[in-house]
């Protein structure tokens, strides 16, 4: 190989890292190397047959983030049998001195398999335990941590980088495999549902100035104005960028009003939905096979869907209202001052 073409996806720098690192490795070894952001670029580049692949992308729900996912099916057929090499940051976690992987669940192998179709050869795969960057779940790591968790990722990366460049196949997250499968499920409904909730649980407060840092640099471009103030649509990743970036730290998960909002769907829209629709009397989705389970789940996690879009509009209005926006505020774990925020140390 004389090229590598390193495509990377990333929403607060770690994968962008990674990116660097394996970049930094291959003009170490005196080969031609690009690094290239699939946010702003959606087709791939012209390559010849000595050209390797890399795609190195964060986990999102137990897979690779759909932006990526429809960047690899966007990419050309080959009959040379290139070589590629796939990774994917994770939520590494540190606890004194132990250090926590993160789980993978489909992220590589889907990628392996679309990749496989289009007629590449996999020649390695490996998982880099970087930071989580997880805010909307947890409060962000002491810059320690991080400092330590990121040594430690440098490492491995540039070992990885070393021998894929060299020739040799590593499949080191194939360790993972049983772990994987077993995840794989939820890895689907994330991809099905999990996403589209997570994407109306961000809101912006009354600290937002309407600089529209937000807006102009979401990588797929989900955000935009209504009413005077950001909005996020479906398209959202949840990527984590607008909140970890804010200047004026403006952006909450709201957690108190998905909470409130749970409550509300299940305790009153479901429920008076089954007595309009008896669809188990009907003979429909009332055995306990999977597939029925299956179904119903799919069909209360869509009216989920259709009322949390309702709800997200009409609270983005309502909280013109101070004490409705209080409320809100007041109850997202975010808001709290422990409550870091994080990003990729340069
Ligand atoms: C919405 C969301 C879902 C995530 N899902 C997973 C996951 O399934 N497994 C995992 O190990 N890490 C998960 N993470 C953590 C990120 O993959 C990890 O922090 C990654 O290094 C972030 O990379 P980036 O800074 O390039 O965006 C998730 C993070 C977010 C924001």
């Amino acid at each position: 190989m004389k090229q590598i073409h390193i495509y990377y996806f990333s929403g607060t720098g770690n994968a962008r890292m990674v990116a660097r690192w394996m970049n930094e490795e291959a003009q170490n070894a005196g080969l031609e190397s690009r690094v290239i952001n699939v946010s702003q670029n959606r087709i791939a580049r012209e390559m010849t047959p000595d050209t390797m692949l890399g795609f190195i992308s964060p986990t999102h729900g137990f897979n690779y983030p759909p932006l990526m996912i429809y960047f690899l099916l966007r990419m050309p057929t080959t009959k040379e049998h290139q070589p590629v090499f796939l990774m994917n940051t994770r939520a590494g976690m540190k606890f004194g001195p132990l250090y926590i992987p993160g789980l993978s669940g489909i992220a590589l192998w889907l990628a392996a398999f679309i990749l496989w179709t289009k007629g590449y050869h996999v020649a390695g795969m490996r998982s880099i335990d970087m930071p989580s960057n997880w805010i909307s779940l947890h409060p962000g790591y002491g810059p320690k941590t991080i400092v330590a968790i990121v040594a430690r990722c440098e490492k491995k990366t540039r070992h990885f980088a070393r021998q894929i460049y060299s020739g040799k196949k590593i499949y080191r997250a194939a360790c993972d495999i049983v772990q994987d499968a077993l995840i794989s499920p939820i890895a689907i409904a994330y991809f099905l549902v999990g996403r589209f909730i997570l994407s109306k649980t961000l809101y912006a407060t009354r600290a937002c100035n309407r600089c529209g840092k937000c807006i102009k640099e979401c990588p797929v471009k989900a955000i935009y104005e209504v009413a005077d103030r950001p909005y996020w649509s479906f398209r959202c990743e949840s990527c984590m960028r607008c909140i970890n970036n804010c200047p004026q730290r403006a952006i909450e998960a709201g957690h108190g009003m998905f909470a409130a909002i749970m409550v509300l769907v299940y305790t009153f829209v479901i429920s008076a939905f089954y007595r309009y629709f008896p669809v188990s009397k009907w003979g429909i989705f009332n055995s306990d096979s999977f597939l029925d389970k299956l179904a119903r789940f799919t069909l209360e996690s869509f009216i989920v869907l259709v009322f949390l879009v309702f709800c997200y509009r009409l609270i983005h209005h309502l909280r013109r209202y101070r004490w409705i926006d209080a409320m809100i505020t007041y109850t997202s774990l975010t808001k709290l001052k422990f409550w870091r925020r994080y990003k990729a140390p340069e």
